[in-house]
Formats: structure tokens, C-alpha cells, sequence
């Protein structure tokens, strides 16, 4: 049975940063699935009269946009949202690693990953690539918590065995055997799949990253993610660490960690060499603007990025960042390039940039393009409907919005968590279900 969802749509089907036009806007749109799956997207008469006999859901007081896509979030780090005053090594020793530790208590991580699952998903978040727990059980307690509510979700076990704090730090063999057994158990198992996961270089030994290497080239289809060029600090006790690496993207590419199937995070302070090999790579980079503000971490570089072709999208990086809202770092994305033109060294981002970036080109980094980011036929159908609530500054904005994109603007500017008025995963509205 085809269903008909009658709103107002954008999308962007083509790359903004490539090509004039990438924005798809449908005043009175509807988007057409069945069984999951996207069939049609374009005017609703259009569609009514090619599908007479579909379902319609009326929702023609929100607008529409394809399910955002998060590329860097810790779940464990839900409750330490706005620790406030500490930089990045302080604020993870202080406030963020004593949290992580709880997790060892299954039940408490149980109760973390469903407020995880749940704050997504309120913020309108369908896909995301999660930085798990440090704890065997914590990490299957986030797969099985995604798997019940149908979330599209790549995460892994958090590997360590140094510079953190006892009950965080493993070995290289138990590191290899629980990676090996929970990518057995989960990876490729209906929307899930599972990334490789050092922290960071400053927290493993080169016998980890070589156990990473391992897992990638025994299972050529997996994920990775980790951290790189977060904060000057981090870097100066990478060059400590790994006195043989001339820059900190060497000290995962000695392992065979740099590849299409990479994520890293941040990449605030990178070097010409490192966007070079970045790029040739095809790695992607999850760009955290709420969170390189919070923990002053820097201004993040995207005209170099995009000079030299290095795929980047965004990522919330909570609780580093500052909550699940995509369109949230949509605007701090804006903000950092707007102070970085202070220098003349910004991109002038528009509020097409900032749908893509929250979208399509987060399902390319996670080399899930082809299956969700846009309203193209075929495709997953995952949809956020945006309700601006009645007498908001948004209703306001918008009903006098001179034009398609100055609504996008304003969405980005001032729709959160309450305006999210339904998700859907799959063809399937999520977010009643939750309240019941
Ligand atoms: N580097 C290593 N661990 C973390 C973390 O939890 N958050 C951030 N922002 N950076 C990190
Ligand atoms: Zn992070």
C-alpha cells in the first residue's frame, strides 16, 4: 500500500559546494513510499494523480526534510551535556571519562542508550555513526536499544589501553576479541553496522592501532572511526607519543586506518599534507561546531577541506557538543565560517550548504548515500516533519519568509528539539510510538 505524505519538502539532490541549483523545494509537495521505501517525491496533484488510491497524512503545517545524519556522537556522554569551563584533556579526565566509567553497570548504560536513542530521534537524527562504550555490554545494549526502534546506526566498542583511567583502559587482546565477537553479532544485522573505534592515539598504544589494522583487513567492509587535530594541546601529546609520525594522520595511516571506510573527527588543526593524503584517501572528516566552540577547541577550516576535496559533513559530538540538534550545528557551522571571514579565511556557507551538510553529503561519509540523504525514489523512506510551534519566533519568521531558502535559514536559525513534530524510519512514524 502506497501512503502519501502531503508537506511542504526540501532536499538537495545535487552538491551545493559542486553545482548552482542543488536545492529541490515543494511548496504544496508529497513524498510517495511504500513498503519503506521512497517511490516518488514531487508536487502532492502530481502525486494524487498518480497514486489515486494512496493513504494520504496530512501534514501540510510542517515542512519535510530527509532524516538528518549525525557522523560523530558519543552515547555515553548523554547526562555530561554543558560541562562547562575545561578544555578538552581536562574536560574528558574531569567530567567526561569518571561518566564513561559508569557504564560498566549494565543497567545503567541500558538506561543511557535508551535517553541516547530517544534524543535523537526527538531531534529528528535517522542515521547516525556512534561512538560506543568502553564496555562490552554497554555496546550491546546500544545495538539491541537501536535495533528495537529501527534506527540506522554504525558504532563500535571504544578501544584504549593508556592515558585514561583504569576501569577504561583494555589490552590489545581483549580489544581484538570483543571487537571481533560484537562485529560477529551485529554488524550488517538489518540498519546496524559496526566501526572499528580507537579513541584517540593519545589513549592506545601502537598494539591497538595495529589490532585495529587487524580487524579492517580481516573484514575489508567495516567501519572505522576515531578522533584527529581536535585541539593544539592533544596534537603537542600525539608528537610525544609517537615520536616517529610526522603528523597526527600518520599515526593511524602507519596501521592501514586511512581509507573510504574512515571517519575522523574534528580535524580543526590539520596540516596541507594531511588534507592531501585525507583526500587521495577518500576518508571523511565529522565536522563538530557546537563542540569545537564548547570545548575551545578552534574554528574549523572548510575552505581547505573543500579546496582540497576531503568529504566532510556534521556531527554533534555530544556531549563535547552542545546536543543532538542537527540544524543546531547546521547554524554553528554558519557562525565558525562567519567569524573565520573576520580573517577572509571563511566559506560563505547558505542555508542550501547547511541541508546538505545535515543530510546527503553525512549519508556519503558514512558511504550510506544510495540509501538515505535525500527524497530520490528508492531510497529509505526516513523523513523529519517540522511543526514551528504556534505563535513561535519561527511561526512568525516563516510565515512572512520571502522565499524557500530564507525558510531554510530561519529552520536552521531557530527549529530544536520542539519543533520536531514526527520521524520516520523506514516508513514508520516513530516518535508517538516513544511518548506512549
Ligand atoms: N577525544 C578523545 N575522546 C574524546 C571525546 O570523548 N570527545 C571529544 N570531543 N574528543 C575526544
Ligand atoms: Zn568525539
Amino acid at each position: 500500500m502506497t501512503t502519501l505524505l502531503r508537506a511542504q519538502l526540501f532536499h538537495t539532490p545535487r552538491n551545493p559546494f559542486a553545482e548552482a541549483d542543488a536545492l529541490e523545494v515543494h511548496e504544496d509537495g508529497a513524498v510517495a513510499f511504500a513498503e519503506g521505501r521512497i517511490r516518488d517525491v514531487g508536487t502532492f496533484s502530481d502525486l494524487r494523480a498518480q497514486h489515486p488510491e494512496a493513504d494520504v497524512i496530512d501534514e501540510r503545517d510542517c515542512v519535510l526534510l530527509p532524516g538528518l545524519v549525525d557522523t560523530h556522537v558519543h552515547y555515553p556522554q548523554v547526562r555530561i551535556i554543558g560541562a562547562m569551563g575545561l578544555k578538552l584533556l581536562e574536560w574528558l579526565s574531569e567530567r567526561t571519562l569518571p561518566e564513561e566509567a559508569r557504564l560498566a553497570d549494565v543497567a545503567y548504560a541500558r538506561e543511557v542508550a535508551r535517553a541516547f536513542v530517544r534524543s535523537l530521534l526527538r531531534n529528528g537524527t535517522t542515521t547516525v555513526l556512534v561512538f560506543g562504550a568502553h564496555f562490552y555490554s554497554a555496546q550491546e545494549v546500544l545495538f539491541e536499544e537501536a535495533e528495537c526502534t529501527g534506527l540506522r546506526m554504525t558504532s563500535g566498542l571504544v578501544l584504549s589501553d593508556r592515558n585514561l583511567r583504569g576501569e577504561l583502559e583494555s589490552t590489545p587482546a581483549r580489544c581484538y576479541e570483543e571487537s571481533a565477537a560484537l562485529l560477529e553479532r551485529w554488524h550488517g544485522r538489518g540498519r546496524l553496522h559496526y566501526a572499528v573505534t580507537p579513541r584517540f592515539s593519545v589513549s592506545c598504544s601502537e598494539a591497538i592501532l595495529e589490532v585495529c589494522g587487524a580487524l579492517l583487513r580481516e573484514h575489508p567492509d567495516l567501519f572505522f572511526q576515531t578522533h584527529l587535530n581536535e585541539s593544539g594541546e592533544e596534537i603537542r601529546v600525539v608528537r610525544e607519543l609517537f615520536p616517529w609520525a610526522g603528523d597526527y594522520l600518520e599515526t593511524y595511516e602507519r596501521f592501514g586506518l586511512v581509507g573510504p571506510n574512515s571517519v575522523f573527527a574534528h580535524d580543526v588543526h590539520v596540516t596541507e599534507g594531511e588534507l592531501m593524503r585525507l583526500a587521495k584517501a577518500n576518508a571523511g572528516v565529522a565536522h563538530c561546531p557546537s563542540s569545537n566552540a564548547f570545548i575551545g577547541s578552534g574554528l574549523f577550516d572548510m575552505a581547505r577541506h573543500v579546496a582540497h576535496g576531503v568529504p566532510f559533513a556534521l556531527g554533534t559530538d555530544v556531549g563535547g557538543g552542545t546536543g543532538f540538534s542537527l540544524l543546531k550545528e547546521g547554524l554553528m557551522a554558519y557562525q565558525t565560517q562567519m567569524l573565520r571571514s573576520v580573517k577572509g579565511e571563511g566559506y560563505a556557507l547558505s542555508p542550501v550548504h547547511l541541508l546538505y551538510l545535515a543530510t546527503q553529503a553525512g549519508a556519503n561519509v558514512l558511504n550510506l548515500g544510495e540509501e538515505v540523504g535525500s527524497l530520490a525514489a528508492g531510497k529509505s523512506a526516513d523523513f523529519v516533519l517540522l511543526r514551528p510551534p504556534e505563535k513561535s519566533s519561527l511561526a512568525e519568521v516563516l510565515a512572512h519568509s520571502p522565499s524557500a531558502e530564507a525558510s531554510l535559514g530561519a529552520l536552521f536559525t531557530l527549529a530544536r528539539e520542539d519543533c520536531v513534530g514526527e520521524v520516520y524510519l523506514a516508513g514508520e512514524p516513530k516518535l508517538t510510538e516513544l511518548h506512549e
